[in-house]
């Protein structure tokens, strides 16, 4: 056991189901719709460094990396089964993509090293504390008036949504992903430090509303 191990919630929280991530949400979220709608909020010219914070299985890096080719993309996530996943996705497309293990809120860059972070799916594995510790480390390795970019679960946009997100949270535990469905993670991101925080568009899925949001660090 590594001093990783327990600090993070796995992909579907038991690592047994973790081979089971990628069919499971290409069904359920429209992955690829609010993914490649996050990808084309920004514009990263060649050399630019982009960061797919807790990446998965490096869907949204691959992605990432296909529209900016001339672009270093960075993956981290706390999970190396998943990371081996990813690993093998990144091998298949022969994608030069860095994959790296490692905590959200411990990130092993220096200041200002990134043009553009994104996350997906991610923020409601945190408690609340832990969103907030990983918002402030977001924002120490962002360069000044660049951009986190987040699509997440987000304020139901109706009884119907609020429903389905039941599902949700039986498997990922209501501590962490209540502050998303009461639509609070643009109030932690202003309580973090940035500025311009924008809930670009919203996605009615099968398991609830998923929210795209963007966030700047100020120059
Ligand atoms: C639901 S998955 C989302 C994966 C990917 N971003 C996607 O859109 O498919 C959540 C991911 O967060 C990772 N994770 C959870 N807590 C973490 C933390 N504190 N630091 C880094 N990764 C974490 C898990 O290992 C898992 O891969």
């Amino acid at each position: 056991m590594t001093k990783m191990d327990g600090s993070f919630i796995p992909a579907l929280k038991f690592h047994r189901l973790t081979s089971l991530y990628d069919p499971l949400v290409r069904w359920t979220t429209r992955e690829n719709t609010f993914k490649r709608f996050l990808v084309k909020q920004v514009q990263l010219s060649p050399n630019q460094w982009g960061l797919d914070l807790a990446c998965g299985t490096a869907t949204l890096a691959l992605l990432i990396r296909k529209t900016y080719p001339q672009s270093y993309i960075v993956g981290i996530d706390g999970d190396a089964k998943i990371l081996r996943m990813a690993l093998r996705k990144v091998s298949e497309f022969n994608a030069n993509i860095s994959l790296l293990r490692g905590l959200s809120f411990e990130l092993p860059y220096p200041n200002d090293s990134f043009s553009a972070v994104f996350s997906t799916l991610f923020f409601h594995h945190l408690t609340r504390e832990n969103k907030q510790r990983t918002m402030h480390e977001v924002l120490r390795v962002l360069q000044p008036g660049a951009a986190l970019y987040i699509a997440d679960w987000g304020k139901a946009q109706n009884l119907l949504m609020r429903t389905a997100f039941l599902a949700v949270q039986l498997l990922d535990g209501f501590e962490n992903t209540t502050d998303n469905v009461r639509g609070l993670l643009p109030d932690l991101l202003a309580d973090s430090g940035f500025i311009q925080i924008h809930e670009l568009h919203h996605y009615m899925t099968l398991l609830g509303t998923i929210s795209v949001y963007k966030a700047l660090k100020a120059k």
